[in-house]
């Protein structure tokens, strides 16, 4: 299939990433962060999540962040809800898309929220109600797509119903998550031309992590699966509190390097976020996990 001519890339940095940060960050951080990402182009920021503070503390103070942001027009701020609390908390606050998340394995289902994944669907169904109610658009999330800490491979096929569940309860879009970050090209590949074949796709976005050094590849491998919106994180902030060794979100500036290289656009400017990475890394004590801003630094 042809390459796409644009790509939306959804930025999940102040999300995905704070989550699993060992440094803590203030609200007034986070919501800089965020503020920051949205001058540099981005369409859609993943700004905070309404979860248990308990299972997730890093996301607590969500609320805060939202009302400190100063929103540009035209920015969509989403936040993940696992459940109708966590909606109506994201929905007073302002988030004008909301994300319900479930997995392609049992396991992982039940360390990440506390319920199998039938549960899990059942959970979001008043979710998605209300969120109809409210003219809220939803996104889902699969994790676990091409494999899972707890129980190994994971079948396309077992991704495919949980996507086309997603899809009919009314989720606008399903991103597909490599949550550890083992997958490879081929199963790219497979993976997607087997989810398209339950949910168009116009309608699912890549997530991958770079535990194994592969996220590159595999969103080359899915854009040519025709697959057009890709979530990461600036500075390759973050991982998952309940996946060991998911090493952390594909960094942003080297998926728009990659994009830039084949000519697609993404009205996204990549200097711009290449200064938002180096900032939030120096602020968080940590490396910088992009490849291209390690590189800009020493060229
Ligand atoms: P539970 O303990 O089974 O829930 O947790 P519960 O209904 O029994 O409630 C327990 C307590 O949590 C109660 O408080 C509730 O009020 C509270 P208490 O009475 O004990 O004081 N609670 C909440 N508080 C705030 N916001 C809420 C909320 N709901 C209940 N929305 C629950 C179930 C789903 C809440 C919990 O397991 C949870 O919050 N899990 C979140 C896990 C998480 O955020 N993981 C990371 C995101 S997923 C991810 O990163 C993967 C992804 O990025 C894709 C990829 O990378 O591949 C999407
Ligand atoms: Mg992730």
């Amino acid at each position: 299939m042809a390459l796409p001519h644009s790509v939306r890339l959804v930025e999940v940095g102040p999300r995905d990433g704070l989550q699993n940060e060992a440094s803590p960050i203030s609200v007034i951080d986070k919501a800089q962060l965020v503020n920051e990402l949205a001058a540099c182009g981005y369409a859609y920021i993943e700004a905070g999540s309404f979860v248990s503070p308990k299972w997730v503390p890093q996301m607590a103070g969500s609320a805060e962040v939202f009302a400190s942001l100063q929103r540009v027009p035209g920015v969509t701020y989403g936040a993940l809800t696992p459940n109708l609390q966590g909606f109506e908390a994201a929905l007073a606050a302002g988030a004008h898309e909301v994300a319900v998340f479930a997995a392609a394995s049992e396991s992982f289902s039940q360390r990440n929220i506390n319920c199998s994944i039938a549960q899990s669907l059942e959970r979001f169904a008043p979710v998605m109600a209300a969120a109809k109610a409210a003219g809220v658009p939803v996104r889902g999330y699969v994790s676990c797509v091409l494999g899972c800490p707890y129980e190994g491979a994971i079948a396309p096929a077992q991704v495919a119903a949980v996507a086309r569940e997603l899809h009919a309860m009314g989720c606008r879009e399903i991103s597909l998550g490599d949550t550890i970050g083992v997958g490879t090209p081929g199963a790219t590949r497979n993976l997607f031309q087997a989810v398209a074949r339950e949910v168009p796709l116009a309608q699912l976005a890549g997530h991958f992590h770079d535990t194994y050094g592969q996220a590159l590849a595999n969103i080359y491998a899915a854009l040519l699966e025709g697959v057009s919106v890709f979530d990461s994180s600036v500075a390759g902030l973050g991982g998952c509190p309940y996946a060991r060794g998911a090493s952390g979100n594909v960094a942003s500036e080297d998926v728009l390097y990659l994009l830039q290289g084949l000519g697609i656009q993404t009205g996204i400017d990549l200097d711009r976020v290449i200064a938002v990475g180096e900032r939030i890394s120096q602020q968080l004590g940590r490396a910088n996990g992009s490849r291209v801003a390690q590189a800009r630094r020493c060229g």
